[in-house]
């Protein structure tokens, strides 16, 4: 019944390609002929098609159109840049207990995978795609990702609606940066949030405005005081107190893009991870005339990739497309074909599932060690994403702690930079991706002798 009306509604666009009986029925627990037997009754209905070596897609339908009209495009100042500042820790290098957050498992790269998505691409491209590209994205690309994005995060995507960035920084960039020339330079960001994103955002032309997080997330009601006509945000898995944003609170944004006809930026970024029950629905498929979706493949993949989309109303679309035929002539094509092949496949579902339960044994290993070796701290938010929030014992100096960690090569963030006032509690943001169970667990331990014991030496 949930693909039929999905199908209906156009949230499974024709020619998405659905789960094997066998991942859907591991992943919705349940025995594999209840969904043979649903498969094959969409099938007789007509909703879905099948064919040998193909699996199963979605059948053409007439779907309605969405959307307002578009407007016409407007000249865009280019304010002065921000000067960006020096990375926290340096790039590349070697660390004994590695727990930065913001990158996958590097080591775990499907290399085999990727390269034979590469093969494929250069195997079948016609010559003329190598030429300077669509700079929306290839369209092979955002219809393959509209189908991905309709069916895993409930978007209302279609490949009109689709600008291929270089990941989802780009795409926050430029769509900040349009709003920021057309008079919209209020924008309003989380608090805590994100410090890699704030020179970005202001070299955008953002006069940033910081709203609270609470327990629920974003809080809405302090938004709404503040006049600002858009907002970035992280409903799925707030950064970085991994907070879910509550359903009240999505209704009240919604309620207050409505109201406002603003425009609410859909941070997505590691939505794809969601341990314990599927992730929320995005929030773009919600109410797509106000809302803005942007994901990358950096915590999937790799951020080295620099391969992310941006769902957009269509005119906004229109405009980040012409932002890009106007600034850098658009995305490698290579590498978009070969992500395409790899979504076709059904090998980025796979690689997907084989990392959750991955990433899932070394957040509980992490979660176990802290509780044994730091009973003091508490760990906030979901199971999910590939980072912790910890708070630490009061009167813990963070500062200290990070110091004093990374002199026995232990290696995390510190709260303090990602909160406009401070954290109320000392805190760290721990990564868990890269590390085995036990190697976390050392680390666990070592914090605690660092912490517990002011062990530095
Ligand atoms: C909250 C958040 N959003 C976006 C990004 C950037 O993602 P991308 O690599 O797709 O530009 C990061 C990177 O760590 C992040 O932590």
């Amino acid at each position: 019944v949930a693909l039929r009306s999905a199908i209906r509604a156009g949230r499974l666009r024709a020619g998405t390609r659905l789960p094997s009986t066998r991942d859907l029925a591991h992943d919705l627990e349940v025995s594999r002929g209840v969904v043979v037997n649903a498969y094959e009754q969409l099938l007789a209905e007509g909703f879905l098609v099948a064919r040998h070596g193909d699996g199963t897609r979605v059948a053409p339908l007439a779907l309605p159109e969405m959307g307002r009209p578009a407007s016409p495009a407007r000249r865009v100042s280019v304010p002065p840049s921000a000067p960006v500042p020096a990375e926290r820790f340096p790039v590349g290098e070697t660390l004994t207990y590695d727990l930065r957050p913001g990158a996958p498992d590097l080591s775990a790269f499907p290399r085999e995978l990727w390269l034979s998505a590469l093969r494929q691409a250069l195997r079948t491209l016609p010559n003329s795609a190598l030429d300077y590209p669509d700079p929306a994205g290839a369209v092979e690309l955002r219809t393959e990702l509209a189908g991905y994005l309709g069916r895993v995060r409930a978007a209302h995507a279609d490949p009109d609606r689709i600008v291929v960035t270089h990941g989802v920084a780009q795409g926050l960039f430029i769509v900040i940066r349009l709003l920021a020339a057309e008079g919209g330079r209020r924008i309003a960001i989380e608090d805590p949030t994100s410090p890699r994103q704030l020179p970005l955002l202001r070299a955008a032309g953002a006069e940033l405005i910081r709203i609270p997080v609470d327990a629920e997330g974003l809080d809405v009601a302090a938004l709404a005081g503040t006049g600002a006509r858009a907002v970035l945000v992280t409903p799925a898995h707030q950064y970085p107190t991994g907070v879910v944003l509550s359903p009240r609170r999505r209704a009240a944004l919604i309620a207050w893009a409505r109201d406002v006809d603003g425009i609410v930026i859909e941070d997505d970024y590691d939505a794809e991870f969601r341990y314990d029950r599927e992730p929320v629905g995005c929030l773009q498929g919600v109410e797509p005339g106000q809302v803005v979706l942007a994901g990358s493949v950096s915590k999937s993949l790799a951020p080295g990739l620099r391969l992310g989309w941006v769902v957009a109303p269509p005119w906004l679309a229109a405009r980040v497309r012409d932002f890009r035929a106007d600034t850098d002539l658009g995305s490698a094509v290579i590498e978009q074909h070969a992500l395409v092949h790899l979504i076709a496949s059904g090998g980025y579902d796979r690689r997907l599932r084989v990392m959750r339960r991955i990433y899932r044994t070394r957040r509980d290993a992490l979660v176990a060690a802290l509780r044994v070796h730091l009973p003091g701290a508490s760990v906030r938010g979901v199971s999910a994403g590939l980072h912790l929030y910890v708070e630490l014992p009061a009167g813990v100096a963070e500062e200290a702690v990070v110091a004093a960690a990374a002199d026995r090569g232990l290696v995390v963030a510190p709260a303090a930079p990602m909160w406009s006032g401070g954290p109320a509690r000392p805190a760290l943001v721990l990564g868990y991706s890269r590390l085995g169970p036990s190697r976390l667990s050392e680390a666990a331990e070592l914090l605690g002798q660092v912490i517990i014991r002011g062990d530095s030496g």
